[in-house]
C-alpha cells in the first residue's frame, strides 16, 4: 500500500496545493511514484500542474469510473493526480446522502485499490474541516499543515486538531503531524516573531516543525504557468528549500 500524506489546514492561502504539488514532484525526482489527489473543490492541483481537471473525484465517487479510468498521468515521470473540481462537494454530499461510510469510501478507493503503484499518495484538501479533509486525514502516515508566518498562523487550528484528535480516540489512527512554516521572510521582523510563536506552540504539542519556505515570487510565477519550482526555477532558494522536505519527508515516514 501507498504511504499517504495528507497536507491540510483550515486556513486558506497558507501554502497547501503549493507544497502538495512541489513535494509530489520533489519526491519523483527522487525515483518515488507519486498519485496526487485533489479534495479541494477549488481544483488547483491540476491547474497548477497544466492538467485537464476532467474527470476527477466526483466520477471515481459517483458515475463510477475506475481509478484507472481517471487517474492522469502528468509529464512529469512518475507523477500521477486525480483532479477534483467542484462536483467534488457534491460527490461528499451524494454519499453522505446515500448513508456511505466516508472514511472507508476514501481509503478503499484511494489507498487500497493501487496495484502495487504508487508509493505515495499525497492528498490536497480543501480549507475547511469535515466531510473529505477528515476522510483524508484519516488515512494519512503523515500530516503536514503549512503554517503562514507572515500573521499568526496557528490561530485558528483547533478544527484540525480536534479532528485529529477524535480520530485518534475513536479510530485509533496512528498517523505523524508536522508543521510546514511558509511565507517566511528572514528580513521581516513579524515574520521572524511569528516563526517563534510557531515553533513554541508546536514544541508544545510536540509536533516537528520543518525548515521553513521562505516568501518567493517564483512559487507563485510557477503555479501560473503550469509548473513546479523544481521546472520554473530549479536552481533557485524556493527549489532548494523544496527539496529539502523531500529529504525530511522520506525521513519521516
Ligand atoms: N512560499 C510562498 N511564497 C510566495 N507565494 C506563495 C508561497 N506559497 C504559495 N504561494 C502562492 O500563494 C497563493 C496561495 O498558495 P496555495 O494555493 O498553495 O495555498 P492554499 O493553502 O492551497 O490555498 P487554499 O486554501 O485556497 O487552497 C498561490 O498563489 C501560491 O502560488
Ligand atoms: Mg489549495
Amino acid at each position: 500500500m501507498p504511504k499517504v500524506i495528507t497536507v491540510a489546514s483550515q486556513k486558506g492561502g497558507v501554502g497547501k496545493t503549493t507544497t502538495v504539488i512541489n513535494l509530489a514532484h520533489g519526491l519523483t525526482l527522487r525515483n518515488k511514484t507519486v498519485a496526487a489527489v485533489d479534495f479541494d473543490p477549488q481544483g488547483q492541483v491540476a491547474i497548477a500542474l497544466g492538467i485537464n481537471p476532467e474527470p476527477g473525484i466526483f466520477n471515481v465517487l459517483v458515475s463510477e469510473l475506475s481509478l484507472a479510468q481517471v487517474v492522469r498521468a502528468s509529464s512529469r515521470k512518475g507523477l500521477w493526480l486525480i483532479p477534483g473540481d467542484k462536483r467534488t462537494l457534491t460527490a461528499q454530499v451524494v454519499l453522505q446522502a446515500e448513508g456511505h461510510d466516508v472514511l472507508k469510501t476514501v481509503e478503499d478507493t484511494f489507498v487500497k485499490s493501487w496495484n502495487g503503484q504508487p508509493d505515495f499518495v499525497i492528498f490536497d484538501t480543501a480549507p475547511s474541516v469535515g466531510g473529505f479533509q477528515e476522510a483524508a486525514l484519516s488515512v494519512a502516515d503523515l500530516v503536514i499543515i503549512p503554517a503562514a508566518t507572515d500573521h499568526l498562523a496557528l490561530f485558528g487550528l483547533t478544527g484540525l486538531l480536534e479532528t485529529l484528535d477524535n480520530l485518534q480516540q475513536r479510530h485509533g489512527w496512528l498517523g505523524r503531524v508536522a508543521v510546514l512554516p511558509t511565507f517566511y521572510d528572514k528580513v521581516t521582523r513579524a515574520s521572524r516573531d511569528n516563526l517563534k510563536k510557531i515553533a513554541a506552540q508546536i514544541a508544545a504539542l510536540d509536533f516537528p516543525m520543518f525548515t521553513p519556505i521562505h516568501r518567493a515570487t517564483k512559487l507563485r510565477e510557477a503555479a501560473a504557468e503550469g509548473q513546479t519550482i523544481f521546472e520554473y526555477d530549479p536552481t533557485g532558494r524556493a527549489a532548494q528549500e523544496y527539496a529539502d522536505l523531500v529529504w525530511k519527508v522520506l525521513e519521516e515516514v
